[in-house]
């Protein structure tokens, strides 16, 4: 089973995959946790292009083809094989950012945008989306307690708003996917809905 986490930065994504996968394995099931971009030799570089790197003013149609170069390579080589052998795994953004970040965001041709990040996805959909929805401040406040700071925290408050808004679109036209969840939450409670949603799926108690 493939299970992605959503939603804009600080919005506790990594925190909830990380409790996820930790409670799947107590379960007996064997997990992988891995995110995008960056998974692989040639992931890493895309990475340090996309995010760290503040000397690379990157045009936007570059930056949409990096994030889908970078995603087909992990579903190659990483990604699918897993999922073949049976295992779960978790993946810490997949392509509805690409969809929210270079379409709704940086608004490129939305059409393209989606056919884009879904044809660098190789056929492989998840079969659950947590979207952790949370208003913009509030996550991004969330990210002052954080060491690890991107080009993307960078982006002025009406980014990650549309960020945002285009999760709720993509959300609310693929309800049986697409998870909405609190996210200004307690960790805890919506792990808690997180659990139960997955063992739901897998048919498990
Ligand atoms: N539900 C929550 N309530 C309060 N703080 C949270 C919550 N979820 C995450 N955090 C904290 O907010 C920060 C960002 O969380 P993180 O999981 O890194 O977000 P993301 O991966 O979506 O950017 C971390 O310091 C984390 O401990
Ligand atoms: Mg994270």
């Amino acid at each position: 089973m493939f299970i992605t986490f959503e939603g804009i930065e600080g919005s506790g994504k990594s925190t909830q995959a990380k409790l996820l996968k930790e409670f799947l394995e107590l379960k007996g099931q064997t997990v992988t946790l891995t995110r995008e971009p960056g998974w692989g030799a040639m992931g890493k570089l895309i990475r340090r292009m996309l995010l760290e790197e503040r000397i690379m003013e990157l045009d936007p149609m570059a930056e949409l083809c990096l994030f889908c170069a970078d995603r087909a390579q992990h579903v190659k080589d990483f990604i699918l094989p897993k999922l073949k052998q049976g295992e779960i795994v978790i993946c810490d953004r997949f392509y509805d950012s690409t969809i929210v970040y270079q379409g709704y965001a940086r608004r490129l041709d939305l059409s393209l945008v989606k056919k884009l990040a879904k044809a660098s996805a190789l056929d492989v959909d998840p079969g659950l989306t947590f979207l952790l929805n949370i208003p913009v401040r509030k996550g991004l406040s969330r990210l002052q307690q954080r060491d690890e700071k991107t080009k993307l925290d960078e982006e002025p408050i009406d980014f990650h708003e549309r960020v945002r808004q285009g999760y709720m679109l993509i959300a609310k036209n693929d309800p049986t996917r697409v998870k909405i969840l609190n996210a200004a939450k307690d960790i805890s409670v919506l792990q808690d809905e997180i659990r139960s949603m997955v063992l739901g799926a897998l048919n498990v108690a």
